[in-house]
């Protein structure tokens, strides 16, 4: 792995053009995708500055989960969890199935973001591959991210239909996914990404907002009103200027006010709150059901 490693990364940097190269990884789960970007993140910050992008919003390295977080690679860090956060969006599930818009808008302003800052950037992503909606979501995101290289990490050939509709304009290897790899049952993904919520609301506290003091969006409407959204559920949390401060988690409310769990934030007043379905309550010891039942998370 390591010489392949080294090899991968020599090629892309002298695929990079004068200005930056964008590589996207794409596989099923447990493929060794994240492990793969983690090693050639490493492997290239010892020679330039390298942004690692983390799409996968229900097994999140970078930032919690339900977001698209960024991070500059350390080439003395070999898990991107230790990274410092540089730029989070809410997306606002666990798993993209309609969530398409959203995962796409913050992948593309941390891109923006990623690229101001180095001129490697590196996406990892989910193992959303099947069906037609995830060959809509990684067609639109090539056409999108422009990336020179995709990585196309398979067991057998369950990429080919993904694969098959990507235009010419990137270079793709195709890797076969290390027989090592483990396979994670739902209980150990479940337990990871609760190690996600707890380290990122270690420091929780109480907020609440006015109703009418913010602009309210919703990820997915519903037929019942979205306000007091559902104890639990996954809130983020915009400032005035649109960007995303961090997430919260909603708290019993009323129809007037908002209150939530949040850690602390990042100067800034909230404009805006973004409300979802994705419950995370349980997961932070909250005594609400917490039905995580879906698939790709
Ligand atoms: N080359 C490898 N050799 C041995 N184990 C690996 C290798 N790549 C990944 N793994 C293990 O397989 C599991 C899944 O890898 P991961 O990189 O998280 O996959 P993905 O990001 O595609 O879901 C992890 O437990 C990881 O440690
Ligand atoms: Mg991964």
């Amino acid at each position: 792995m390591d010489d392949a490693v080294e090899n991968l990364a020599s090629d892309l940097l002298d695929r990079r053009t004068t200005t930056h190269l964008t590589c996207l990884i794409l596989g099923g789960p447990d493929t060794g995708k994240t492990t793969l970007i983690t090693a050639l993140a490493q492997t290239l910050a010892r020679q330039t500055r390298v942004a690692v992008i983390d799409a996968d919003i229900g097994q999140s390295h970078i930032g919690p989960p339900t977001t698209v977080g960024w991070a500059m690679a350390d080439p003395n860090v070999g898990d991107l969890t230790r990274l410092p956060v540089r730029g989070l969006g809410f997306v606002g599930g666990l798993s993209p199935p309609g969530r398409l818009l959203p995962l796409m808008v913050t992948l593309n302003q941390a891109a923006l973001e990623a690229r101001d800052a180095a001129p490697i950037v590196l996406v990892d992503t989910g193992g959303y591959i099947q069906g037609p909606a995830a060959r809509a979501l990684w067609w639109n995101t090539q056409r999108m991210l422009n990336p020179g290289v995709v990585l196309a990490v398979q067991k057998e050939t369950e990429l080919a239909p993904v694969l098959s509709g990507l235009d010419p304009s990137s270079a793709v290897y195709r890797l076969q996914a290390a027989a090592a790899c483990r396979t994670r049952s739902r209980q150990m993904r479940r337990q990871f990404r609760r190690q996600r919520l707890l380290a990122y609301f270690r420091h929780r506290q109480t907020c609440e907002v006015g109703v009418e003091d913010i602009a309210i969006q919703v990820v997915r409407p519903t037929e019942r009103s979205p306000v007091p959204p559902e104890p639990g559920t996954a809130l983020g949390l915009i400032d005035g200027d649109g960007r995303d401060l961090g997430i919260g988690v909603a708290l019993p409310g009323s129809e007037r006010r908002i209150r939530f769990l949040a850690p602390p934030l990042p100067s800034g007043h909230i404009h805006g709150v973004i409300l979802s379905d994705a419950r995370l309550g349980q997961a932070l010891g909250l005594s609400i059901p917490s039905p995580e039942q879906e698939p790709h998370a």
